[in-house]
């Protein structure tokens, strides 16, 4: 295990009704003028909107509102919300929605306090200050509501980046599964499929010896690969909605990849995807997570074996792990079937003309390499690319 820092510090409200708590939660973590932000209209047509807004009214707390934030969120919106957060002295950001919400949010919440432009931190300047957000989440699938990290995309030139920081963890973060209950499943299993992709970005690593983090990165798989089937079959199903919502966050809170180097080959690959096409991200990561496996697979066997083993119940072929290791991918591959998520470039709308540019745009060359389980070259990335067609 190598030397780590871990530092979660948002406050989690977990359960049935526990929105109409978010008016004391603004209180109590010190927003006095607040943005309410949010997405192209669910909340609203939920009534969740509502019973927010009734919850500060309670508290007698002043806010404004910026809705209209899409999935993968833009930065038109962030400058707007910026603006608009300057001139009303607003102190506090309250994101009403999914991972794009929350993102647009912290994006803004960076851009606030900051003289330059914003799309800095994307570019690799650390976040050190932002305002202090809260958020409501209403469905299961990026671990915003508990990470340092935002993603959005810069318009010119559709560029699709991320930017880090401790100030961009959420001061507090409301998880009422009944709100994940009016989701399409496809969004659904979209979202699950991101958080399998967040074990998986840990899980593949070069570190030994970090038996506790397997073992938690497994048991969160464990549990996706028995919940996802019953909210997809029982959208309804509150007890298999909370255990994915839970999953969401500690799947990308970090608490299971500390101590090891970690990958992130696959996000930035599908990135380009969602990028390009505007997919849901998750559906994107269902492409590119099992050609990226299937292609980094024999750099080391018995990693994907293990995982095969303990997670997807195949039996260990000790005489040939390789078949051990493939078949472990090859029910990953059903499992994504099975819940409706698409697992090539041509199920995804997604063209093969288009490789070159998404191998332009991640900007690999000499000294720079994608992932770190395998250091990914350009053509490698445009290798994985054509496994996934
Ligand atoms: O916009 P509305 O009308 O709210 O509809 C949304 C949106 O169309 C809808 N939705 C959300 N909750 C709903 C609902 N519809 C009905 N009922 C509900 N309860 O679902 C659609 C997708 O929402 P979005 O916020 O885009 O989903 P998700 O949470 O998957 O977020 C995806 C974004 O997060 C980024 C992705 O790249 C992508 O841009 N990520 C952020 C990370 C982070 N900050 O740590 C890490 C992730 O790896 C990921 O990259
Ligand atoms: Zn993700």
């Amino acid at each position: 295990m190598i030397n780590f820092t871990f530092y979660s510090p948002t406050y989690f409200v977990f359960g049935k009704g526990t929105e109409k708590e978010a008016g004391h939660y603004v209180r109590r973590f010190g927003g006095s003028k607040i943005l309410i932000h949010y997405g192209g209209g669910s909340v609203v047509r939920s009534g969740l909107l509502d019973r927010v807004k009734a919850s500060l009214d309670k508290e007698n707390i002043k806010y404004i509102e910026l809705g209209g934030v899409q999935p993968n969120p833009r930065s038109g919106l962030v400058y707007k919300g910026i603006d608009l957060c300057r001139q009303e002295g607003v102190d506090f950001i309250l994101a009403v929605g999914g991972g794009s919400v929350i993102d647009s949010a912290k994006a803004i919440a960076a851009g606030v306090p900051y003289d330059g432009d914003f799309w800095d931190f994307f570019e690799g300047k650390p976040v050190e200050k932002a305002l202090k957000i809260g958020t409501i989440l209403t469905i299961a699938a990026a671990g915003s509501e508990g990470s340092g990290d935002t993603v959005v995309t810069r318009e010119e030139g559709m560029l699709k980046r991320g930017a880090h920081g401790e100030a961009l963890r959420p001061s507090f973060s409301i998880l009422n599964p009944e709100l994940t209950q009016t989701l399409p499943a496809y969004q659904t299993a979209a979202g699950a499929t991101d958080i399998m992709a967040h074990v998986f970005e840990r899980y593949f690593t070069n570190t030994k010896e970090v038996e506790i983090t397997d073992r938690l990165c497994e048991a969160i798989l464990l549990t996706m690969i028995k919940e996802v089937p019953r909210v997809i079959a029982d959208p309804n199903n509150y007890e298999a909605r909370a255990n994915i919502m839970w999953a969401g966050m500690v799947a990308h809170n970090n608490l299971v990849g500390v101590g090891r180097v970690q990958d992130w080959a696959s996000h930035a690959l599908e990135h380009e995807l969602s990028a390009l096409y505007d997919v849901a991200h998750g559906a994107g990561l269902a492409v590119i997570v099992p050609a990226w496996m299937t292609y980094v697979m024999k750099h080391d066997i018995n990693r994907f074996a293990q995982l095969a083993v303990r997670v997807w119940g195949v039996d260990m072929n000790f005489a040939n792990p390789e078949e051990t290791a493939l078949e472990g991918i090859n029910r990953f591959k059903q499992f994504l079937k099975s819940i409706g998520m698409p697992i090539s470039f041509k199920e995804l709308n997604a063209r093969e003309e288009d490789i070159p540019l998404m191998v332009d745009k991640l900007g690999l060359g000499e000294n720079r390499t994608l992932g770190n389980f395998v250091k990914l070259t350009a053509r490698d990335a445009e290798q994985i690319y054509r496994l996934a067609l």
